[in-house]
């Protein structure tokens, strides 16, 4: 589908960022916009690449009220020889269609999904940030517009995607955070929408992660829905608890995102020959095995998150270190060899990489 490039004055762009050390996650947008929009009858039509700005949305627009909405996280990195990368921009075109299907919006073709992400990228890529830890982040997002306040699929959307240039997502960067097991509070159950990135899986967590935060934790990690007995993830990032030489994930069963990063690392963990295991982990077996010391190491994953080491994890009364409250080894290892493919310092054997 051909992409409709609106021009803009250079009265319409904005001043760049000066100091990459202080760009924080997720403030700052860059000039322009991908918007496409999809109508019964008619499918996509109308792609173009214009200024980022804001949107006249009916105040009936079925989104505001029923939250039918999708989204998708993924980064472009700037290289030292000053090309721009995409890691797996395809696992997200997947993603997101997974999610349109749950939340019965249309499948964004992917060659639309993945090429409006280059033209957009390579327009913008002065805003590429180029410092260690810093990376274009690219949020591809579809909401229904069509002002109806009766329940139903919408029959208008619009696809956008917009770019922030960003640093580490968690202020205190490449450092252990602090994790409650959630014991009050559930994110998804069987036959819900826990699988599907859409914003109401954000919105409902918001309460429990305000409540954590007044108690000092960044996070927390949520539990199943049924029994709240086993390990789901962290919203913003899938777990893994490292025992020796053996990485511990929870299954995908429905109710945990089908992480980009997480398959990244379950990939990478096996050809560093660490051994992998997707399986059902008890939170009471989790807590004996940190205070026993058969958990050496755990840490998160995520686009935004990319690995984040855990330094301690606290469940009920319990709380516990892990890890001596340090970077484990096989963190730092697998930290280190994800951003290093991802920057172009480490070669890519696994085809993840999509120049632009
Ligand atoms: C991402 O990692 O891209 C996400 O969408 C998580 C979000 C909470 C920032």
């Amino acid at each position: 589908m051909e992409i409709r490039i609106v021009p803009l004055s250079e009265g319409e762009k904005k001043a760049k960022f000066t100091d990459e050390s202080k760009l924080g996650f997720g403030k700052i947008f860059t000039d322009r916009m991908l918007l496409v929009e999809w109508k019964a009858g008619q499918g996509w039509v109308d792609a173009r690449i214009k200024k980022h700005e804001p949107f006249v949305l009916d105040p009936a627009a079925l989104v505001l009220h029923y939250a039918q909405e999708i989204f998708e996280g993924l980064k472009a990195y700037k290289w030292a020889d000053g090309s721009i990368a995409l890691f797996r921009p395809e696992m997200n075109a997947r993603r997101f269609n997974h999610s349109a299907e749950r939340l019965c919006m249309p499948e964004v073709p992917e060659e639309l999904f993945v090429g409006g992400i280059e033209q957009l990228v390579s327009l913008e890529r002065d805003w590429v940030p180029g410092a260690e830890g810093t990376s274009l982040y690219i949020r591809p997002t579809m909401i229904a517009v069509e002002p109806v306040v009766g329940i139903k699929p919408s029959d208008h959307y619009y696809f956008y995607v917009i770019l922030s240039p960003v640093g580490a997502y968690y202020p205190q960067g490449f450092k252990p955070v602090r994790i409650m097991v959630e014991s009050k509070y559930v994110r998804a159950t069987p036959g819900g929408t826990g699988e599907a990135k859409t914003g109401g899986n954000y919105a409902s967590s918001l309460k429990a992660g305000l409540e954590a935060k007044e108690k000092g934790f960044d996070q927390v990690l949520w539990l199943d829905g049924v029994e709240k007995r086993y390990i789901e993830e962290v919203g913003a990032m899938n777990m893994f608890f490292v025992y020796g030489d053996t990485i511990v994930t929870a299954p995908l069963q429905g109710t945990i995102l089908h992480g980009v990063t997480r398959d990244s690392v379950l990939t990478l963990a096996r050809s560093l020959d660490l051994k992998v295991e997707e399986r059902r982990i008890d939170v009471n077996d989790l807590m004996k095995d940190i205070k026993s010391g058969a958990i050496t190491e755990a840490f998160g994953s995520g686009t935004a998150a990319v690995v984040t080491p855990v330094g301690a994890l606290c469940y009920k009364e319990e709380c516990l270190e892990v890890s001596g409250g340090q970077v484990g080894k096989h963190t730092r290892t697998l930290y280190d060899t994800l951003t290093g493919i991802q920057t172009g310092k480490i070669a890519d054997t696994f085809g993840w990489i999509r120049k632009i």
